[in-house]
């Protein structure tokens, strides 16, 4: 299968499964949950999900079990993106080509949409848990839930210091530090979960880290220059933004072409990792060259 149409299965296949999620009770929360679909039905590009399922299937031939974990990442990813582009984080107004969360609904139900889908990830994950009739897989599920929620702290603690260094000088060390765990950590738990519950080795499961880290890294640094340069109109999201509001970026410390340098090298390191694997790894080289390459 094409790279293109392979991706696009992996993203409705993920699509479909965050639909039986969907509640749509009539209750009195209705407009918080109205919210929480919002943002979690839109044209994300399901990059995480698609990543998890992608590396189960390095190893099995099925992915079913790890439908739950993939719906779990998409929500937590989501409520990362609700919450960034609140007013006292990112304060931005446009994502995926319409209003923000906050904007569209308020600032009050946006904060607990996020909290919402926080907590619902968990809420699928742990049912995933309790379903598991084989103690292997069981076992294997609560330490895919450890990585988990091991990850969002990280990604937490990330946004936390990009908030934090606004408009600050920033060491290189610093930087790094950041983008590894504001973006990182959710891309390169991703490629775990999925290597863990399709019984990868403890020796093929470091190189899907070490790909994983560097496809992780290599994310927000495109994030950052699509951020400066990138089209508004494919991008969905405000071009221009983080210089306004005075974001440290990879832009910002080495400017665009050493950016875009070390985009290709840590995508390239990417690359490397996966060389063990043979054609088997095909899908996941491609995903690679297209983290580096995407225009939204
Ligand atoms: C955007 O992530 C936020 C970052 C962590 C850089 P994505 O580009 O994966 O967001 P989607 O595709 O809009 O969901
Ligand atoms: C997003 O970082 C990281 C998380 C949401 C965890 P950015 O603020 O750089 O991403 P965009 O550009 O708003 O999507
Ligand atoms: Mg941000
Ligand atoms: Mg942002």
């Amino acid at each position: 299968m094409e790279f293109k149409e392979e991706l696009k299965k992996y993203a409705s296949i993920v699509n479909q499964e965050l639909e039986k999620h969907i509640i749509k009770d009539e209750c009195p929360e209705e407009m918080l949950n109205a919210s929480m679909e919002y943002s979690l039905i839109s044209s994300g590009k399901r990059i995480r999900p698609t990543l998890m399922l992608a590396t189960y299937r390095l190893f099995k031939e099925d992915y079913e079990s790890a439908f739950s974990y993939a719906v779990a990442m998409e929500m937590i990813h989501n409520f990362s993106l609700i919450h960034d582009d609140l007013p006292g984080i990112d304060n931005d107004d446009f994502r995926h080509g319409k209003p923000t969360n906050h904007k569209k609904f308020n600032e009050a139900t946006a904060i607990l949409a996020g909290d919402g889908l926080l907590n619902r990830a968990y809420m699928v994950i742990s049912k995933d848990i309790e379903c598991s009739s084989d103690e292997n897989m069981r076992t294997r599920r609560i330490r895919c839930l450890v990585e988990f929620s091991k990850a969002v702290d990280r990604m937490i603690a990330g946004e936390y210091v990009d908030t934090e260094f606004e408009g600050k000088e920033i060491s290189n060390e610093y930087l790094e530090y950041m983008h590894k765990n504001k973006t990182g950590a959710l891309i390169r738990v991703s490629a775990r979960i999925g290597g863990i519950l399709a019984e990868a080795s403890e020796n093929d499961l470091e190189n899907i880290t070490k790909y994983a880290e560097n496809i992780g890294l290599a994310f927000q640094i495109k994030d950052d220059i699509l951020s400066e340069i990138g089209d508004e109109k494919i991008l969905g999201k405000p071009v221009g933004n983080d210089r306004k509001r005075g974001k440290i970026t990879f832009i910002t410390k080495y400017g665009i072409e050493e950016a875009k340098n070390k985009l290709e090298t840590t995508i390239n390191n990417a690359i490397a990792e996966l060389d063990i694997f043979g054609e088997k790894a095909k899908f996941l080289k491609e995903l690679a060259i297209y983290i580096r390459d995407r225009e939204s």
